[in-house]
């Protein structure tokens, strides 16, 4: 009982953090867009930009103004609860998904951590992160574009680097995109919202649009925009398991995150440099090329970092992804498809009842004939392997398959 409620939570969160998400990010790239394009006319001093819109059969005609006490729109939309709520039902998501099986999170090659520890280090992280980019963009350094930036980068680098350490690929992927998720509905709670009740307060007291404190919300709005790509792709990730599960994933998810922001950038710039679609190809040819860099380090880099590596566990490794074995079967999730990790000599229960050990004899039997032993609790859903495996992929995923313990 108790898990399939749990089942159902993530059914509902998901289903409900995705539609808040769409609503939210939707709004995001649609309100940027209209910044971008407002035309701005000189006669009128309180108008700020204005534009028109073909949408639904009929023009949109907007303007953006300065208000003034006497004229506050009566029916004002406020624009939050997309955001909120997407950051909700996600850390509700990561709780049901993670953190009921803190160990979940962890690279058991590489740590001994305990669950809790686990745990307790994400949401250190998610938590400590925005005060430490939040610190940032207060400070004097935030005052200048630049080093704001690059003070942020070297932190989520430092970031992922350090749960690089600790997490398996995919957690440290949903990390630093639950890390970047959570800066941006704290901008939307603490900078935006915050600066746009100031400003209307003093308006109903009778003072003046602020401009100094409607800008403040529009530089975070700003952070937000260029978030959205990296954190809908690390948010989607766990379907790219060969990125995650590489051994060079922490340079990978930098390459994916700046190269993402550097084409969202681009495209903002469409109507003005007249070279931005092809500095967009350049970005993604530039990115493919350096996570195909990564995916495949030259030998020298790689003897050394995996020096103390079994040639045989190692190759069982690479033919486990690349044969998408590992989209499937994720580490730290047994969600699509039984957990590999640390099932070499143990019993599982099949869905006839029945139970067996798991041996070289079961495990060759599951990957060629997947539907003649289905382990309880999953669909027929693995396709079978049978003829598209050499003997010797068969004996390299076995080693790598005894290597994983938990
Ligand atoms: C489309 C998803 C999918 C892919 C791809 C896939 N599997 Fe599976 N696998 C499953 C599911 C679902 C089960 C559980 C049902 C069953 O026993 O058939 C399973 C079961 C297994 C089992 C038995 C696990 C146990 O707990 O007893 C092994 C071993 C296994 N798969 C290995 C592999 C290997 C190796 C590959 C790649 C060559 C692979 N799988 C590719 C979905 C997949």
């Amino acid at each position: 009982m108790h898990s399939q409620l749990i089942e159902w939570f993530q059914v509902i969160f998901r289903f409900v953090h995705v539609i808040a998400g769409i609503m939210w990010i939707g709004n995001s790239l649609l309100f940027t867009w209209m910044e971008l394009n407002m035309i701005k006319k000189d006669q009128d001093k309180d108008l700020l930009g204005e534009l028109d819109m073909l949408h639904g059969g009929g023009v949109f005609h907007l303007e953006k103004r300065v208000m003034h006490a006497d004229a506050i729109p009566e029916r004002l939309h406020w624009f939050k609860w997309q955001s909120y709520t997407t950051w909700i039902t996600g850390a509700l998501l990561l709780a049901a998904l993670f953190y009921v099986n803190g160990s979940s999170l962890l690279d058991s090659t590489r740590t001994d951590l305990t669950a809790r520890w686990a745990v307790v280090l994400s949401v250190a992280g998610i938590v400590g992160g925005w005060v430490i980019y939040d610190l940032i963009w207060r400070s004097p350094l935030g005052k200048n574009m630049l080093l704001g930036i690059i003070a942020s980068f070297a932190f989520l680098i430092a970031a992922a680097i350090a749960f690089g350490m600790i997490f398996n690929g995919r957690a440290l992927f949903l990390q630093i995109g639950a890390m970047m998720g959570t800066f941006m509905s704290a901008n939307v709670f603490f900078h935006i919202i915050k600066n746009q009740h100031r400003f209307m307060r003093t308006l109903k007291e009778g003072g003046n649009h602020d401009l100094q404190l409607a800008k403040n919300a529009k530089s975070r709005s700003l952070h937000n925009h260029y978030m959205t790509f990296p954190v809908i792709f690390l948010m989607l990730s766990a379907h790219f398991p060969a990125l995650h599960a590489a051994e060079n994933k922490v340079p990978i998810l930098m390459v994916l995150i700046i190269a993402l922001m550097a084409i969202k950038h681009l495209m903002n710039t469409r109507y003005y440099f007249r070279f931005w679609l092809v500095s967009c190809v350049g970005v993604f040819l530039l990115g493919s090329g350096l996570i195909a860099f990564f995916l495949n380090p030259p030998r020298s880099m790689q003897a050394e970092a995996s020096a103390q590596v079994d040639p045989q566990i190692a190759a069982g490794k690479q033919v486990f992804l690349a044969q998408g074995c590992a989209a499937c079967h994720m580490q730290g999730s047994a969600q699509i498809a039984p957990e590999l990790d640390g099932i070499w000599g143990s019993t599982q229960k099949l869905i006839d009842g029945s139970s067996v050990v798991v041996d070289e004899a079961y495990v060759i039997d599951s990957i060629l004939k997947p539907h003649s032993q289905i382990v309880h609790g999953y669909a027929a859903a693995m396709p079978s392997y049978e003829g598209r495996l050499s003997d010797e992929q068969l004996q390299q995923i076995i080693a790598y398959l005894k290597s994983i313990t938990k």
